[in-house]
C-alpha cells in the first residue's frame, strides 16, 4: 500500500507517520495492511480509517467483525454507548490484543456519550459504564454523541470530558454533530479545544462551511457514513469513476473523503469489504476526477434528522 495516496502531498495538513499498522514484525499475519496515522491538536496520533459499529449487535458477528478488522490492519474502532456493542468491541478487542501480544497502546478506541448522559456527574458515569463495558482502562477517544438542547448540560459534559482527560481515562475529547454554531459556542466556554468533529461527510454530503471552520481551530473532521449508508454505489458518476481506476465505487468514496485529510469510518460486518475498505488508498485521484466528485453534491444527508445540525 503507497501511503501517500492516503495521506497525499497535496494536503496542507499531512501527515506524519505511516506505521505498518499490524507492527509486521510482530504480527500473526503478513498480508496486512498499513495504515497512516493523523496528529490530533492534542498531539496525540489518530489512525485515518476505523471500523464503525453503528447498528453491529452486541455479540459474535461483531466480535468477528472486530476481528476481521484487526487481522487486516485496521487499528481504530468507532463505537459508541448508543450502539450497546461495547462489550462485544471490548471482547474482541482484548481477545485479539493477547492473542497477537500487540500492546494497548498500538490500537485506538472511540466510544461516545449519548443525550440521555449529558451533565457533569453523569457524564463520569457514562464514561466508566463504557470503560467496563469495553474491559479496558482508558479510551483513546471520547466524544460528545450529539449536541442535544439543553446547552448548560452540554458545557457541563465538556468540562466532565476536559477532567477525564487530564485524569487519564481519555486520551483525547471531542465532539459530534456539532454544527459552526455549537462548536462557536463550545468554544467560548471551553478549555479544551475538540480534537475532533465526527460528522455526516461524503461527496454527496461535503460540509464544507463547517469543514473550514474545524480546520480553523485545528479540529479534525471525523467523516462518518462515509459510504453514504450504502446508498450512493451505483450512482452514476462514482460508477463510472470506480471502472476508470478499476476501483469499487466504495473505494472511490473513502479516497476521495481520506485525501481530504478526514478520518474515514466504514462500516462493515462482511469480512471481504472490511478488507476491501481498507485497501482504498494506494491510489489517487486525478485533480480533474477530484472536481468532479466535489461537483456532486453538498448537503444530502442519509443519516435522518437526529443527527442533522446547523451549519
Ligand atoms: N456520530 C454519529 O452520530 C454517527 C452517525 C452515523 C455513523 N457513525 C459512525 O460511522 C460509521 C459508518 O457510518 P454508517 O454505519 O452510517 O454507514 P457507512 O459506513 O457509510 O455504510 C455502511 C453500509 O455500507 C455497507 N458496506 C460497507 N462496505 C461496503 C462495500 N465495500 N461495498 C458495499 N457495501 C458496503 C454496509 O453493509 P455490511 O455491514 O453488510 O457490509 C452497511 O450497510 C458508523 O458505523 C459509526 O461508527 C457515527
Amino acid at each position: 500500500m503507497a501511503p501517500s495516496a492516503i495521506t497525499p502531498e497535496t494536503s496542507p495538513e499531512r501527515q506524519i507517520s505511516v506505521k505498518k499498522a499490524a507492527v509486521q514484525s510482530r504480527s500473526h499475519s503478513s498480508s496486512v495492511s498499513s495504515v497512516a496515522s493523523i496528529k490530533l491538536n492534542d498531539g496525540n496520533s489518530i489512525p485515518q480509517v476505523a471500523l464503525g459499529v453503528y447498528k453491529a449487535p452486541n455479540g459474535q458477528e461483531t466480535e468477528d467483525a472486530v476481528t476481521a478488522a484487526l487481522d487486516a490492519g485496521y487499528r481504530h474502532i468507532d463505537s459508541a454507548a448508543r450502539y450497546a456493542n461495547e462489550e462485544a468491541c471490548g471482547r474482541a478487542i482484548r481477545r485479539w490484543l493477547e492473542k497477537t501480544g500487540t500492546p494497548r497502546e498500538d490500537i485506538f478506541i472511540c466510544s461516545k456519550l449519548w443525550d440521555s448522559d449529558h451533565g457533569y456527574e453523569a457524564t463520569f458515569n457514562a464514561l466508566c459504564t463504557s470503560l467496563d463495558k469495553f474491559g479496558l482502562d482508558y479510551l483513546d477517544l471520547y466524544l460528545i454523541h450529539s449536541p442535544a438542547e439543553d446547552e448548560k448540560k452540554r458545557h457541563e459534559s465538556w468540562r466532565a470530558l476536559e477532567t477525564a482527560q487530564k485524569l487519564g481515562k481519555v486520551k483525547s475529547i471531542g465532539v459530534s454533530n456539532f454544527g459552526a454554531a455549537h462548536i462557536e459556542n463550545l468554544l467560548n466556554n471551553a478549555t479544551v479545544v475538540p480534537a475532533v468533529n465526527q460528522v455526516e461527510v461524503h461527496p454527496f454530503c461535503q460540509r464544507e462551511a463547517l469543514v473550514e471552520l474545524c480546520n480553523k481551530h485545528g479540529i479534525k473532521i471525523e467523516a462518518y457514513s462515509p459510504l453514504a449508508r450504502g446508498n450512493k454505489l451505483e450512482d452514476p458518476t462514482i460508477a463510472a469513476i470506480a471502472k476508470k481506476y478499476n476501483r469499487t465505487p466504495a473505494q472511490i468514496l473513502l479516497n476521495w473523503n481520506a485525501a481530504r485529510g478526514n478520518v474515514v469510518l466504514p462500516k462493515s460486518l462482511t469480512a471481504s469489504r472490511i478488507q476491501s475498505n481498507l485497501d482504498s488508498f494506494d491510489f489517487q485521484l486525478l485533480p480533474e476526477d477530484v472536481e468532479i466528485i466535489n461537483g456532486l453534491g453538498s448537503e444530502n444527508y442519509v443519516t435522518g434528522s437526529m443527527h442533522k445540525s446547523k451549519d
